[in-house]
């Protein structure tokens, strides 16, 4: 079952989502060459905290820090620690925070100083899929719709489309109904209603689309080391389409 939400829970889902894109803003002059991602989640977890929310990931199934820091070819789930960012380097932080009750949920791929071409084209173009994924959120449209637009700006750029994970609804839980792919046919899957809350997160591969998961039971890499980026907003649909929760 899809939730609706109430006007109320509207109202904390975007303080929540306030808090998420005011920690990505908060962390943004943090991402340079030679700080750690273990440093980038204290300041993250104490940023959140100071607001009063709760950092979500923290504890989650047992993940042990505020943010998913995966930098390079890891997808999504890296786990902060000594690692220190290099020149060259991306980064997506993927920040959760819980406010009275309820999540939002916004993913980011920072460049660290001067990166290829390639890979500034890669954070672009995915960029540009979360945003064609988000067009199509509207009532009367169905969650396909949303699919079908990332899948074809990731084919027109030819990048592998990551498959086992998925974007997702909001709420009081930071996963609920309905999963939301990453490709898909166009028509399908649930019908949109006004007061859905969804996060839509395309990860999309400069390489093929295989991942795999590291020995410590979270992060995701992609099988042929090639760099991964990762954009994700939490939105609420709206009477003719649909409000950026973890914007500004
Ligand atoms: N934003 C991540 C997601 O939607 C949240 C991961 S929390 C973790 O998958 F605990 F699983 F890392
Ligand atoms: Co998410």
């Amino acid at each position: 079952m899809i939730n609706i939400k109430s006007n109320r829970e509207i109202e904390l889902l975007k303080i929540a989502g306030s808090i998420v894109y005011e920690t990505h803003q908060y962390l943004k002059p943090f991402i340079k060459e030679g700080i750690t991602t273990k440093e980038l989640d204290q300041l993250a977890e104490d940023f959140i905290r100071s607001k009063g929310a709760i950092p979500s990931c923290k504890g989650y199934h047992g993940f042990p820090a505020t943010l998913c820091t995966s930098v390079n070819e890891e997808v999504v789930h890296g786990i902060p620690g000594d690692r220190k960012l290099k020149n060259g380097d991306i980064i997506s932080v993927d920040i959760c925070a819980c406010y009275k009750g309820y999540h939002g949920d916004s993913a980011w791929t920072y460049a660290v100083g001067e990166v290829s071409k390639e890979v500034s084209d890669l954070l672009k173009q995915t960029e540009e899929a979360l945003y064609a994924g988000l067009a199509m959120v509207k009532p009367g449209n169905r969650i396909g719709d949303i699919s079908n637009a990332v899948e074809n700006v990731a084919n027109k750029y030819h990048l592998g489309v990551v498959r086992e994970l998925v974007g997702h609804g909001v709420g009081h839980n930071l996963h609920e109904a309905p999963d939301i792919p990453n490709y898909g046919k166009a028509g399908t899957g649930p019908l949109i209603k006004e007061g859905m809350v969804f996060a839509v997160e395309p990860m999309l591969n400069l390489g093929e689309a295989d991942i795999c998961m590291l020995d410590d039971g979270w992060t995701i890499e992609t099988y042929d080391g090639s760099p991964s980026a990762h954009f994700e907003h939490t939105v609420v649909v709206t009477k003719d389409g649909y409000q950026i929760l973890t914007g500004e």
